[in-house]
Parts: structure tokens; C-alpha cells; sequence
């Protein structure tokens, strides 16, 4: 089987998403957890090439495909980087404007969750975004460890963890091989001082 293809999702109205969510040209993005990168691909296009969007993933085989999409597009502006969880990434202190958490969290554990957090205000500028997509909460599809969480608790958890909720913003969102409607959480960093 050959690389599955890039969707028309991928190429226009994920962009347009998420340039709505704040992401915009010549910015670092993460995409953590970014499987073949159905969010990997718009957030390329969006940053452009003076951007860069480092795409982690723990399975090696998503990742090649990611780098054959990626190829077939002719951007060169995605790293993949391939992680054993729990462990830090090779990603810069600091260094990045915005971080996508897109369907990915309900695979970890409560201390799983926290250490990812921490990760990301390392990783996040002073000013940089926390996206997150809350999938597979208990009104949307419940699944693995978000069963029994609502949108609401994993948005406090995140509060919890040196994060400001700023949005909620709705839309045609790609989950697995189609689309569906979802809504994403988007955070600012909570400043040292303050918390
Ligand atoms: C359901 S997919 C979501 C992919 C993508 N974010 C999207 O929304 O299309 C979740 C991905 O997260 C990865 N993943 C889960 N836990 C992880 C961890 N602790 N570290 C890195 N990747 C992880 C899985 O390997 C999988 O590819």
C-alpha cells in the first residue's frame, strides 16, 4: 500500500483553521503526537517556508509516512522527530510559537498528561499557544483514558499545569481517515509569578 493521500482538508480548509486558531507565517509549530500529519500538513502551509513545524510521534511508521506526504507536497519545512514518550524533547527552550495537542492526549495517563504539559510550557515562548483538541472525552466518542472526563475537567487540568484558557473555536476538524465537527481549547502561558 502506498501513502495515503493528502486530503483537500489538508491543503485548504485546515489551513484556514488554523490561521483562525493563531497560527501564522514563518512561526515554529509542534504537533505533538501528529500520526501522518492530517494537522502536520496545514500547519507546514500555514507557517510557510521561513516557518518550521517539528511533527513528534512515537510510531516510526507513521512518521515515514508523514515524510512521503510531506515529500509528494514538496515541503520542506517539517522535521519529524521520533520520541520515546516521557522522554525530553530535542526541541530548544523557548522556541516555539504554537504547540497542537490534536487527538492525542486520552492515549496517557494522568502523570502522562502533566509531563506532556510541562514539556510544552518549556518548549512555548512566553507568548506561544497551547492548542488542544480534547477528542474521545465522555459526551464525544469516550475512549481509553478520557472515558470517564469531561471537556471541561481536562480544560482545568490544564489550567492546573501553568496554562490560561483563551478559546474555544469550532470547526470541521480531520479525526482519523475522515472529518468530523469538534472544537479545540486554545491556551496562553500562565506567567512564573502569577501562578
Ligand atoms: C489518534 S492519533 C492523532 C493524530 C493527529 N494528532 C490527528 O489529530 O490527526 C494519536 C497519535 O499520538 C501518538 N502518541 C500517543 N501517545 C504519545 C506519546 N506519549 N508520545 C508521542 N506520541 C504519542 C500515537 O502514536 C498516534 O500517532
Amino acid at each position: 500500500m502506498g501513502p495515503m493521500l493528502i486530503s483537500s482538508w489538508e491543503t485548504r480548509e485546515g489551513v484556514r483553521f488554523l490561521r483562525r486558531i493563531g497560527i501564522r507565517r514563518g512561526q515554529a509549530v509542534m504537533d505533538f503526537g501528529c500520526r501522518v500529519g492530517r494537522y502536520s500538513i496545514p500547519a507546514a502551509l500555514a507557517v510557510g517556508e521561513e516557518g518550521v513545524v517539528y511533527a513528534v510521534d512515537k510510531d516510526a511508521d507513521a512518521l515515514r509516512e508523514l515524510g512521503e506526504r510531506a515529500g509528494s507536497l514538496g515541503l520542506r519545512n517539517i522535521r519529524l522527530l521520533h520520541i520515546t514518550p516521557g522522554r525530553r524533547l530535542d526541541v530548544r527552550s523557548e522556541s516555539v510559537d504554537a504547540a497542537l495537542l490534536y487527538d492525542v492526549l486520552h492515549y496517557m495517563d494522568q502523570n502522562g498528561r502533566r509531563r506532556v504539559y510541562m514539556e510544552m510550557r518549556r518548549i512555548l515562548r512566553a507568548s506561544g499557544l497551547l492548542s488542544v483538541y480534547p477528542k474521545h472525552v465522555s459526551t464525544d466518542e469516550p475512549a481509553d483514558h478520557f472515558r470517564s472526563l469531561s471537556v471541561d475537567d481536562v480544560r482545568r487540568e490544564i489550567e492546573r499545569s501553568g496554562f490560561v484558557f483563551q478559546a474555544r473555536l469550532c470547526g470541521t476538524l480531520s479525526h482519523d481517515e475522515g472529518l468530523n465537527q469538534g472544537c479545540v481549547l486554545n491556551f496562553g502561558k500562565r506567567e512564573e509569578a502569577s501562578r
